[in-house]
């Protein structure tokens, strides 16, 4: 049972409960619920209590102020923003440790510092000393940079110092380091962070400057994710990529002032992140010809058209229950897939392993893949390659039939562009909204069953 003042809190989605258990009910995880001191009331008792006053009612009809937004010189962070930085809103970047976080936002602080405007720029610093970021930012050939540096953790200096300041950007990495001491608990857990972002959030909405919020995404229990803010802040983009490969991709998956789904497509260098302005070409640039079970998807992500190669490997299981292992897609869409093929084209697949993989990394959560990994099975079931020059994309619905997806125009004419000249779409019932793209042979499909014939 929990001590008065106690209590125990889900370090990773902020779920609170009156004793401990194993599993947090609201988020699934295990061991992430730790007892909190709450100090007081939570953080309301660091604002001075006031008599409520009465507040204004107006209609929906009115004049608004236009968004000034401030670009960053970065295009792939700029459109992940929705085109710019707006004042005063807040910004969380969450990621692995060591994907990359640090790095974007020093590159992102240099190059607005740099802008002609000369807009004012913080770089707060609770993980490395001056001398470390120093280091990174000679490394990355940015130290004659007009950015103001420090290395602090305590909130109420940070506070008292950005207060006197004219702020246009201020970055705070991370916001698992930074503490108020009223608030007895340790840096890092749940009410540290949700106490010391409110008030920097309460500032920087006050002062109208852009505060950069990094979150690192943990599983251990001892430290707060960034999921636990995700409502507090305007915008949340997440900085993903698989350790081994040097693409990184900045998602944004929350975006109060623009789109969400938009991607930027970084590749880590030596020097630095740098920005991949055709990720297609990007991702496609290591595919093999004439491999069966190999078959490139024409995607969407947020307003973008992107080409990934889906690979599938097929092969009878050793075991007795085959093994299905995905790498960049869901496995329970993987799953309904191979129960179409074996339901609707009579495929028996029970006793092979699939494994697939999206190539270059990237994650993929389009349904309208389900037509891709489809085909990469067949074709490594039947150990024969798929013409090199062809996309695909549409969805699978249970009965099997193929589901009209979004933006069909705009995946053909990427496609178009990297010199592909087949494809396999689904069937246009809608004569305006047939893709019209002449240049490409079009195959239109409307049951999976159809797809087995490319085999035979
Ligand atoms: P970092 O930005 O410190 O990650 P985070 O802040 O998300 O924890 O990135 C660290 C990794 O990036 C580290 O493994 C080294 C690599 N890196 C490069 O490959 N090139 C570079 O120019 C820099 C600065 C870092
Ligand atoms: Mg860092």
């Amino acid at each position: 049972m929990a001590k008065k003042g106690t209590d125990f809190v889900c370090q990773n989605c902020g779920a609170v409960y009156p004793k401990w258990q194993g599993k947090c009910d609201a988020c699934g995880e295990w061991n992430t619920i730790v007892e909190e001191k709450i100090g007081g009331e939570g953080f309301s008792n660091l604002t001075p209590k006031h008599k409520g006053k009465i507040i204004d009612f107006v209609p929906l009809v009115g004049s608004q102020e236009k968004l000034e937004r401030l670009t960053t010189g970065i295009k792939e962070l700029d459109r992940v923003c929705g085109g710019g930085l707006v004042p005063g809103s807040v910004i969380l970047v969450g990621g692995d440790p060591g994907i990359g976080k640090s790095t974007l936002l020093l590159q992102a602080c240099a190059k607005i510092a740099s802008l002609p405007i000369n807009p004012e720029v913080y770089y707060i610093s609770g993980e490395e000393a001056i001398d470390q970021v120093r280091i990174r930012a000679k490394r990355l050939k940015l130290e004659h940079a007009p950015v103001n540096l420090a290395s602090a953790t305590d909130v109420k200096d940070i506070i008292t110092t950005l207060e006197k300041s004219n702020a246009d950007v201020v970055i705070i990495d991370s916001i698992q380091t930074m503490y108020l001491e009223e608030v007895e608990s340790t840096p890092g857990s749940v009410t540290q962070v949700r106490a010391c972002s409110y008030e920097l959030i309460k500032l920087a909405k006050r002062k109208g400057f852009t505060l950069f919020l990094v979150g690192h995404v943990t599983k251990q229990g001892a430290i707060a994710g960034p999921r636990v803010l995700e409502h507090m802040v305007d915008t949340v983009l997440y900085f993903e990529g698989e350790r081994g490969h040097h693409f990184r991709i900045l998602r944004a998956v929350k975006n109060r002032y623009g789109a969400t789904d938009e991607i930027g497509v970084f590749e880590m260098q030596d020097q630095g992140l740098v920005e991949v302005e055709n990720p297609s070409a990007l991702f496609l640039a290591e595919r093999q010809g004439n491999i069966s079970g190999s078959c490139v998807f024409a995607g969407v992500e947020g307003s973008r058209p992107v080409l990934v190669e889906i690979q599938a490997l097929v092969s009878p299981t050793g075991y007795s229950s085959p093994k299905r292992a995905v790498v960049g897609w869901d496995s329970n869409r993987l799953a309904m897939v191979l129960a179409v093929l074996e339901a609707r084209c009579g495929m028996n697949l029970s006793s092979q392993d699939v494994y697939l993989n999206i190539a270059g990394g990237l994650r993929i959560s389009e349904p309208a893949a389900d037509l891709a990994v489809a085909m990469a099975i067949i074709s490594s079931l039947h150990n024969k390659p798929l013409p090199h020059d062809m996309v695909i994309f549409g969805e699978i619905g249970l009965s099997g039939e193929i589901r009209a997806v979004s933006q069909p125009t705009s995946r053909l004419k990427e496609a178009h562009k990297l010199g592909f000249s087949s494809c396999i779409i689904p069937p246009t019932h809608n004569k305006d909204k047939k893709p019209n793209n002449t240049d490409m042979t079009v195959y239109e499909i409307g049951n999976v069953q159809r797809l087995i014939n490319w085999f035979n």
